[in-house]
């Protein structure tokens, strides 16, 4: 019995075989993902769901105004990739309805297509993270071209869809208190999509985000400006530094905490910039802490490479912690203990198997 893969010596060669499988499936399935991506970029599969009929390549480049040649050949992936479904006599297309309902932008959170743009945000730094292996270090934010971008679609799904029929009543009171008027801060807010939409529905309440990077803060700030918002700022701040307020009544981290320099001081400074009975919110993404209780995990290879190239590496550049996106749950709730919150319970939404809630208590 070989002690890695529990595989018998004598049955070596069919498990090479089956594993030589499994990876030629891989290679496929990788590149295919990359494909499903460019089809959400350009608004083919956005296109095609609108047309809803067989058409020939030549109408499906005209109706999403992209180059009948590039066109052509990504549907020879999707159609041997099994997306896209072929007619090879009258040489036409069509993607079924349910497939539609998974790779479209009115899809929503069931939208995996946008998910597949992680591929090619992590793909772009892949040779310094090489490096980064022989040498150590990270990757800085300011590497990644699209992170950003790819982080508020994914951030649209994940957070705002949900924010006020599953999000909010995860807290007593909230909605109410919010209604009435109260100080919140985002912390890590990237593009500020969940506070817009916060500041939108509750105009008594007083709004902060900060983010480290300048990009997404100005992104976040041209889109409050053109919703007319006045309850609501936005400002480029490292969140591990004393917020120099009156206090918050609730601060929100939506996955945040994980990509730390120093996870432990930021949950810290929440801690301390909340008012008495103030609520910490935080999302961060659901696995264990242990390696071992993640093998059956449905996304855990995505999760620790997106680790590796992204989550890990960019507070690693900061000479920070690198805490890693699998800190799991168990050390969450153990951080989250000794930064002293009290009442710490971990939620999860039914059909969202990538993230935890963790509702926190001022200590
Ligand atoms: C994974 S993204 C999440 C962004 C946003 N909360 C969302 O859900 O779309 C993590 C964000 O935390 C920001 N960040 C990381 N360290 C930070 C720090 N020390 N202070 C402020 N922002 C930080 C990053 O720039 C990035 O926008």
């Amino acid at each position: 019995m070989c002690n890695a893969c529990k595989v018998n010596v004598a049955d070596q060669d069919t498990a090479t075989e089956q594993f030589a499988a499994e990876l030629l499936d891989t290679l496929n399935r990788a590149t295919l993902g990359l494909g499903l991506a460019i089809g959400h970029r350009t608004g083919l599969f956005d296109s095609m769901a609108a047309m809803n009929c067989w058409a020939s390549s030549e109408e499906i480049a005209a109706a999403s105004a992209c180059n009948e040649r590039y066109v052509r050949e990504w549907l020879g992936a999707m159609v041997t990739g099994g997306v896209v479904a072929f007619d090879s006599e009258a040489t036409t297309y069509f993607l079924p309805p349910h497939h539609a309902a998974l790779l479209t932008r009115s899809a929503g959170s069931n939208n995996f297509a946008r998910t597949f743009q992680f591929l090619a945000v992590m793909a772009e730094v892949e040779t310094s993270i090489v490096d980064c292996f022989r040498e150590g270090g990270g990757v800085p934010y300011e590497r990644f071209t699209r992170f950003h971008e790819v982080m508020a679609e994914d951030s649209d799904g994940n957070v705002v869809e949900g924010l006020f029929t599953k999000i909010l009543p995860m807290v007593d009171g909230l909605a109410e208190r919010l209604e009435e008027g109260i100080d919140v801060m985002d912390i890590g807010c990237g593009s500020g999509h969940a506070m817009i939409a916060l500041a939108k529905r509750f105009p008594n309440s007083r709004f902060v985000g900060r983010d480290l990077c300048e990009k997404p803060i100005l992104a976040a700030r041209r889109q409050a400006d053109a919703e007319g918002l006045t309850n609501i700022t936005f400002e480029v701040a490292d969140v591990s530094e004393r917020m120099g307020s009156d206090g918050y009544d609730l601060i929100t981290a939506f996955d945040v905490i994980h990509d730390q320099r120093d996870p432990a001081a930021v949950l810290e400074v929440v801690q301390d910039a909340l008012r008495p009975g103030g609520t910490f919110l935080m999302q961060d993404l659901q696995a264990s802490s242990k390696l071992a209780n993640n093998i059956d995990h449905a996304l855990c290879p995505f999760l620790y490479m997106i680790s590796t190239m992204h989550c890990m590496t960019v507070s690693l550049a900061q000479n920070g912690m690198g805490l890693g996106s699998v800190w799991g749950e168990e050390l969450a709730v153990q951080m989250l203990g000794d930064a002293g919150f009290r009442d710490v319970t971990v939620q999860r939404l039914e059909h969202d198997i990538q993230n935890n809630w963790y509702v926190s208590m001022s200590g």
